[in-house]
């Protein structure tokens, strides 16, 4: 094998696998951030939400209970602030979506839908996991979605939510009595669901991939060409020239022109041993001619 091909197979075979590890490693890396991203994104929204409902516990509640006499105020539950005001949310974020999906909702409009009563079991069969995360492909692309168990902790949620008997009449006018009730304390009844567009984020980070990757390769293409140049420059030709002239010499030519030496590389280095040799050679001819 000569030797610019030697070269070249093994640099080939080092960058193939760098390329393939980096490749494999950069892939993971990218895809890995853009769905911790969209966790992040999800969690902003989710804490918004709690926000939303502490608040109108805290200071809207008491304001709105003295009015519920005659008829009843949504604005004054905590859910109904959270859903309400981040459905509202610009244009922008048509795809993010916040729910609080119930099995059994007092508002029909929070009725779990199938996939996320799936979600739904999987918490009521888990009653210690926290949040549970997953992808689901929608008309607008793949959506990731963040899932935080309703689970029922206070006593108080069940005058609303317990035996329609005890409910508020105002709500039974409002609501009737055949749904949202029934709900026992330490029972998941649902799940506040958030979910945020993930295809957006996947598109920029194999964006992202494909630049990287691409200019490796042509870092990599460059490298090999300037490589191969050189060698061929201060390498292979002035070996295949002193080569030749070796060749000719050693058939008793004695007349083949001088190598010529410039630069002081090993090559020029070898190049004037070599002249000097050739010399010698040659006088040495010379006397046995004589
Ligand atoms: C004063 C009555 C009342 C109390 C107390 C109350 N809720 Fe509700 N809750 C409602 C009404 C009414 C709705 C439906 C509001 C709407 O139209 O969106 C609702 C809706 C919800 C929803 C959205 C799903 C659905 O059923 O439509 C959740 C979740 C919820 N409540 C949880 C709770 C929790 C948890 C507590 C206790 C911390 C609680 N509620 C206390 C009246 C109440």
């Amino acid at each position: 094998m000569k030797l610019k091909a030697k070269f070249n197979v093994v640099i080939l075979a080092i960058f193939s696998v760098g390329l393939l590890v980096t490749g494999y490693l950069s892939f993971a890396i990218l895809h890995a951030n853009a769905q911790k991203d969209a966790v992040e994104r999800a969690t902003l929204v989710m804490e918004a939400a709690t926000a939303m409902q502490t608040y109108t516990q805290a200071e809207v509640e008491s304001l709105l209970s003295p009015h519920m006499g005659e008829k009843f105020l949504p604005q004054s539950v905590a859910a109904y602030a959270a859903i309400q005001a981040l459905n509202r949310m610009g244009e922008n974020f048509s795809d993010y979506s916040y729910r609080a999906a119930v099995l059994n909702p007092t508002n029909s409009r929070d009725k779990a839908s199938d996939w996320e009563t799936e979600v739904i079991e999987e918490l009521r069969a888990n009653p210690g996991a926290k949040d549970i995360i997953g992808v689901r492909p929608t008309i607008h692309g793949d959506s990731l979605y963040l899932a935080r168990p309703l689970e029922i902790t206070d006593n108080a949620c069940l005058a609303c939510h317990g035996d329609p008997a005890k409910a508020p009449k105002t709500l039974l006018t409002k609501y009737g009595s055949a749904n949202g009730f029934g709900w026992k304390l330490n029972e998941i009844v649902g799940a506040q669901i958030v979910s945020v567009p993930l295809t957006g984020a996947l598109q920029e980070a194999r964006l992202a991939f494909v630049v990287f990757m691409g200019l490796l390769v042509v870092m990599f293409a460059t490298f090999i060409i300037v490589l191969n140049a050189m060698l061929k420059g201060i390498v292979i030709r002035p070996a295949t020239t002193m080569s030749e002239i070796a060749d000719q010499v050693s058939k008793g030519d004695l007349e083949v022109p001088a190598f010529d030496v410039s630069g002081s590389d090993e090559m020029a280095t070898l190049a004037g041993s070599f002249n000097r040799m050739r010399r010698s050679v040659e006088r040495a001819m010379r006397m046995l001619d004589k």
